[in-house]
Order: structure tokens, then sequence, then C-alpha cells
């Protein structure tokens, strides 16, 4: 199967049956997430894996529109962005260094941990969170080529989740991805794909 094939098969799963997602597939998930590139490598984000019934029956009850994804699911991905921006670019200062990697640890006019940083901040609050969604898509299709099926949602009371979560203040939960296997109760797998055409998104420049 190709990745298109992969893509076309996935769709945002609104019921999932009972069936676990095994161990060393989940870990495929979180493998594709750990090699996901970062600015500047830095990896701004944490994911919290919640399997326990009772807690995502607790974090179900946070999303709108009653939504069962998440009482439903297998396993719950939970994407937090890392607002400790220099704490994080300095723990990646330190993984280099033992990596041997002298282009990040040994320019004299360049400190990468605090250049790193100071460019997250520059860029806006947002930016851990656009790294962490680049990671979510690539869960989201290490989901796919697996055939396991995920809806990444954030219609979710998200400080909320962040307090049954008791999560240490540096992380902050940006975005949900339940995973596991469609109900054949979920109808929606049979609906028709809706994505612009070509000439809806791509265009040349002269
Ligand atoms: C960042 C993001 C947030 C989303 N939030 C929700 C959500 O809260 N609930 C939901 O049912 N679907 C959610 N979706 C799924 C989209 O509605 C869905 O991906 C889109 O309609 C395209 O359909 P498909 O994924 O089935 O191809 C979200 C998708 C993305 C990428």
């Amino acid at each position: 199967m190709s990745f298109l094939d992969s893509l076309h098969w996935r769709y945002a799963t609104k019921k999932f049956n009972e069936t676990k997602v095994p161990a060393n597939a989940l870990a495929h998930v979180l493998e594709s997430v750990r090699f996901a590139p970062s600015s500047f490598g830095i990896q701004p984000y944490h994911v919290v894996v919640v399997e326990d019934a009772a807690l995502k029956e607790q974090i179900n009850k946070h999303t709108f529109w009653d939504q069962q994804q998440i009482a439903t699911c297998s396993h719950l991905l939970v994407f937090c962005v890392d607002i400790d921006l220099a704490e994080r670019a300095r723990e990646y200062v330190t993984l280099a260094t033992a990596a041997g990697r002298t282009d990040v640890t040994s320019d004299p006019d360049f400190d990468y941990a605090v250049e790193a940083a100071a460019f997250g901040n520059k860029m806006g609050p947002e930016w851990a969170a656009k790294q962490a969604y680049l990671a979510l898509g690539f869960a989201l299709a290490a989901c796919a080529e697996l055939r396991i099926d995920s809806c990444p949602m954030e219609a979710a009371h998200l400080e909320k989740i962040k307090g049954l979560l008791d999560l240490p203040t540096r992380y902050e939960p940006k975005v949900l991805l339940p995973i596991g296997y469609r109900s054949p109760e979920d109808a929606h797998a049979s609906d028709a794909k809706v994505r612009f055409d070509e000439s809806g998104l791509f265009s040349t420049a002269a």
C-alpha cells in the first residue's frame, strides 16, 4: 500500500470499536512523533498517552458536542506544547552534546540554546504549537500506514483536560488524537472525501 492509499483509507473516526491497539503498533506511532522534524530540532512538545478507561471517560466529558471518540478509543494521545522554550532548548543542547553534534555545540559566536529559545519567542506564542501539529501529522500518517483509525481533535476544553492529567505547568495540551479501530456503527467511514481540487489549492508563480 502506498502513502496515498493510506491517506485515502483514513478518515476522522467518530466512534471506535473495543479492539486495543497493540503495544508494538502504538510504539511505531510514537516513534513517528519522535522523528518528526521541528524548528531548531528542540521538539517543544510532549505527548501524554492515556489508556485508562475511566480517565478517558472523564476527558471525554470535556469535549464539545457530546463527541464519543475519546470514550471509545483504544488510546488517547494528548499533544501538549512545552512553553518552557529556554529549558527545552538547553535540554536539546545537552542531547546534541552527547551525540557529538559539534555544529550545535561548538560555535563560540552562537549559543544554540539561547538562539533557539529567542527564535521561538520571536515567532510568537503559537510557535511551539506549530511544531506539535507537525508531529501530529506524522502520527496521523503512521496510524494510517498501520490501518489504525484516528481523529485529530481540538474541540475540547483543553484547560480542563490539563487539570485532569495533572500536568506540569510547562505542558499545555493543544490537540488530541484518539486512536483505535473504527466501529461498524460509525457511518462516517463511508462519507465522501471533500477536498479542493488542484486549482483550489495550488498555483505556480511565473
Ligand atoms: C487540527 C484538527 C482538529 C480537528 N478537530 C476535530 C474535532 O474536534 N472533532 C472531529 O470530529 N473532527 C475534528 N477534526 C477532523 C476534521 O474535521 C477532518 O479531518 C476533516 O473534516 C477532513 O475529513 P477526513 O479527515 O475524514 O478526511 C479535526 C482535524 C484537525 C486537523
